[in-house]
């Protein structure tokens, strides 16, 4: 079984085999994670990101999915892009959310990552409640089969930490 730790921080300082991005399907960059990711680790991940484009990608990466690049500067060895759903109250996603974890396990796998740091994908830009995206963040992991050893989620604030403290715990 996967080991889920809980760390409050910025998930760009994580010296981990790989880092999940919560990307958009552009693959081409953003705010927040995104933002960050390619802030710190530098022009070499935007330029394999639009290789991806080129060669796999011609429309994007679809929602749900989740592909790897070089980690450029960062301290990491992998980014490994996700896109979240965006929520919506009308329609339920959360399958879309669940698959952007596994898929991200799944390249990791490939990889051969042994150490992951994620961050709670989708409960920023794209809306998704906080206490519903630990839920199905740490429910999903616990769940996976895969041969990572260890998953960090890096929460930014005391808000997403205690939201997935409590998921981890079963008060979620
Ligand atoms: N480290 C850890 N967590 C962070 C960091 C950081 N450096 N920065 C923000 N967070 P978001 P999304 C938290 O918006 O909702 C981008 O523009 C943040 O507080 O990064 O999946 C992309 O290009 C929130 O809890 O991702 C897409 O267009 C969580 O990380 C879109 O945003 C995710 O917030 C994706 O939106």
């Amino acid at each position: 079984m996967v080991r889920i730790v809980l760390v409050r921080g910025d998930i760009t300082a994580e010296a981990v085999d790989a880092v999940v991005n919560a990307a958009n399907s552009s693959l081409l960059g953003g705010g927040g994670v995104d933002g960050a990711i390619h802030r710190e680790g530098g022009p070499e991940i935007l330029a394999a990101c639009r290789d991806l484009r080129r060669s796999h990608y011609g429309k994007g990466l679809p929602t749900g999915h989740a592909v790897a690049t070089t980690a450029g500067r960062l301290p990491a060895r992998h980014v490994i892009h996700t896109v979240g759903p965006v929520w919506s109250a009308s329609e339920d996603r959360s399958g879309l959310l669940v698959s952007c974890y596994r898929e991200s396990l799944r390249v990791a796998d490939e990889l051969g990552a042994r150490t992951v740091a994620f961050p709670a994908v989708s409960t920023g830009v794209y809306g998704w409640p906080l206490d519903d995206g630990a839920r199905i963040a740490v429910g999903t992991v616990r769940a996976a089969e895969t041969e990572v050893e260890e998953v960090r989620f890096v929460l930014f604030d005391a808000t997403a930490y205690a939201a997935f403290e409590a998921a981890a715990s079963g008060d979620g």
